[in-house]
């Protein structure tokens, strides 16, 4: 992979890397657990929306899908392991979605993930724990191609009008979202800091599927 997508990946990294070592000093012990947990439960929610997609988008993506799905199985593994006791997540209500919304929604979670694991990357002390966010991160890379690869279909249609009305929707719930990882009161900059430059990853991704520029 190689092209456009992949420096604004690049710069993307660099900048929650630079989140991180800002606020290091700032998260304690607690708030640290926290993000585990939080982490946790957005990456088994990832794995129930990959299943419920996959069964409402073309067979041909089925493949590649459940190629996703297994990584977001090693993603959870990784945070129940550190928590030795991972509470049960409950699964949400099942939904349909035309299929380019559920290419947008995925996209979404994948760009705020992949932020949020290179914060968390840098956050980490423990050489092999760094390691294995940092392989996590790699995974979710491969999946934001891949989606910004499928959305690109839609671009200039009337229907990329529901890609912007999803991911509006979640840009605007991006602060609520950043409270479940980081939901200290003193933590209000990096809350923010981290909603910002995942707002604009989002935007400049999604610039670049709906765009004949190159991937
Ligand atoms: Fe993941
Ligand atoms: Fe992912």
């Amino acid at each position: 992979m190689c092209g456009e997508l992949s420096h604004l990946l690049d710069k993307a990294e660099a900048e929650a890397q630079g989140i991180a070592a800002t606020y290091r000093n700032t998260l304690d012990r607690d708030d640290h657990d926290m993000l585990v947990l939080a982490f946790h439960r957005a990456e088994t929610l990832a794995e129930f929306a990959l299943q419920e997609a996959r069964e409402q988008v073309p067979l041909k993506y089925q493949a590649e899908l459940d190629e996703q799905i297994a990584d977001e199985q090693r993603h959870i593994s990784v945070f129940a392991h550190w928590l030795q006791a991972p509470p049960s997540v409950p699964r949400p209500k099942s939904r349909r979605r035309p299929e380019v919304v559920w290419y947008a929604v995925l996209l979404a979670n994948e760009i705020a993930g992949y932020c949020q694991f290179h914060m968390l990357a840098g956050l980490l002390a423990d050489a092999s724990h760094r390691a294995a966010v940092e392989e996590i991160a790699r995974d979710e890379r491969v999946h934001i191609t891949r989606l910004t690869r499928w959305l690109r279909k839609y671009a200039g249609r009337a229907t990329w009008g529901s890609v912007t009305q999803v991911t509006d929707a979640f840009r605007r719930r991006l602060d609520t979202r950043m409270q479940q990882f980081l939901p200290r009161d003193e933590l209000v900059d990096v809350r923010t800091a981290m909603s910002s430059l995942i707002d604009t990853l989002l935007q400049d991704a999604l610039g670049l599927a709906d765009s004949s520029r190159t991937i």
